[in-house]
């Protein structure tokens, strides 16, 4: 694969409600080691140069010496505060990105810190619809025939299933388009309505096509209390 000046944000500064957990979700111990590990090893292991890792004001601390100087992260450059939603997480993380140098012909992969599975081979087929496409998202088709409902809980029509994705972290962008279009979104509070990832900042502000990359099925997103056992024995697995 062509090399390109690469970034990553690795998000982690959400609250995790819907895990009712004493320990914040991203520090809670899977196998042994903090949710937040898994990620952070894949892309340290991956051929990006550079993660930003975003994390509430108070984990900063925890996350330097839990994460990045424990486990020797070299990549890991900086360490910031994110906010309130998602978007804003990923702004700062944009921000950070572009007062290290990145630019022009530039490229980003933004990533949950809740989705432990990610591997290199994910990371690898990110990268390259990134660099040919300049805007992708990780994705598997889905398995489950999908209603749409209307507000009275009763089908309202099923869209062929042949054209449904669940959509998934990593997802890749030039860096420049990503950076003009959360721009124009943080601009403008009512492009802010129902952003839930960065594909579709993508594809509402700058009307860009974005391409859907394979990822795993077992790429899944670390929610509820029962998504640890499951997380747990996929990584289990993943070592034999
Ligand atoms: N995230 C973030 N900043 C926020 C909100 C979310 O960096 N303001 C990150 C989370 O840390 C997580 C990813 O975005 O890695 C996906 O979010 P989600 O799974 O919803 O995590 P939480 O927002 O922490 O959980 P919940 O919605 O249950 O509170
Ligand atoms: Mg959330």
């Amino acid at each position: 694969m062509e090399e390109k000046k690469t970034g990553v944000i690795l998000l982690a500064a959400g609250k995790g409600t819907r895990m009712h957990s004493r320990v914040q979700k991203q520090y809670m111990l899977l196998n042994g080691r903090p949710l937040l590990y898994y990620a952070a090893a894949a892309f340290e292991q991956s051929p990006v140069q550079d993660i930003i890792l975003v994390t509430g004001e108070q984990e900063i601390d925890v996350c330097r010496r839990g994460i990045t100087e424990k486990y020797g992260f070299n990549k890991i450059k900086r360490i910031i505060p994110g906010g309130a939603e998602r978007y804003h997480s990923v702004y700062e993380g944009l921000k950070e990105l572009q007062r290290l140098g990145y630019g022009k012909g530039d490229y980003v992969l933004i990533h949950d810190g809740a989705r432990p599975l990610v591997d290199g081979e994910i990371i690898r087929r990110v990268m390259e619809d990134a660099y040919r496409y300049h805007a992708c998202a990780a994705g598997m088709p889905s398995k489950d025939t999908i209603k749409q409902a209307d507000r009275n809980g009763f089908a309202e029509n099923t869209p062929d299933r042949r054209f449904l994705w669940n959509i998934q972290t990593p997802q890749g962008f030039s860096f420049p388009l990503i950076m003009e279009a959360y721009e124009k979104m943080m601009s403008c509070e009512e492009y802010q309505q129902g952003v839930t990832d960065d594909a579709m900042v993508a594809e509402r502000m700058a009307g860009c096509r974005v391409k859907l990359t394979e990822g795993a099925y077992q790429n899944m997103k670390v929610t509820t209390p029962e998504d640890i056992t499951v997380a747990e024995a996929l990584l289990h697995s993943r070592l034999s």
